[in-house]
């Protein structure tokens, strides 16, 4: 395991689509070990594989109701809005109040590949828009309303 670079401010590659991945190898498997050590040694509660210069479609977070580690992460369903404030490993330093849904569905796969389905709201639900925003090229301050 190693603890690797987070990618900050205007990191060209920060604005990159990620790229589904195709299969769950060994290299997908050490990067998600990296990002675990990663995510836990910034004190984030979410990352992105994106943040950490690599455009697979892999997202980690963990708000405190335990560790999500997802693969090909797609919004099936959302609902409500709510505003909070957040901010970013990416962009230290900044935060600003971002509209996001109060709850959504999520679908992907574990890290075994089996489909996973999670219903998340509140906190656990921006944190998951927010990664996936990142592996779309976007940051919350595209998002910020006040
Ligand atoms: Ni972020």
């Amino acid at each position: 395991m190693a603890i690797r670079n987070i990618r900050k401010d205007e990191d060209p590659i920060l604005r990159k689509k990620a790229k589904k991945v195709e299969k769950i190898d060994e290299r997908v498997k050490t990067l998600l070990e990296d990002m675990r050590e990663t995510m836990y040694d910034a004190d984030g509660v979410g990352l992105a594989a994106t943040q950490v210069g690599v455009l697979k479609r892999i997202i980690l977070v963990d708000v405190g109701e335990g560790l999500l580690e997802m693969i090909n992460p797609e919004i099936v369903k959302s609902c409500g809005e709510a505003l909070d404030e957040e901010g970013c490993l990416s962009l230290p330093g900044v935060n600003g109040v971002v509209p996001r849904p109060e709850a959504v569905t999520v679908k992907g796969l574990n890290p075994q590949g089996q489909e996973i389905v999670i219903e998340a709201k509140n906190l656990f639900a921006r944190a998951i828009c927010h990664e996936i925003d990142h592996l779309n090229g976007v940051l919350f301050t595209d998002r910020i309303v006040e």
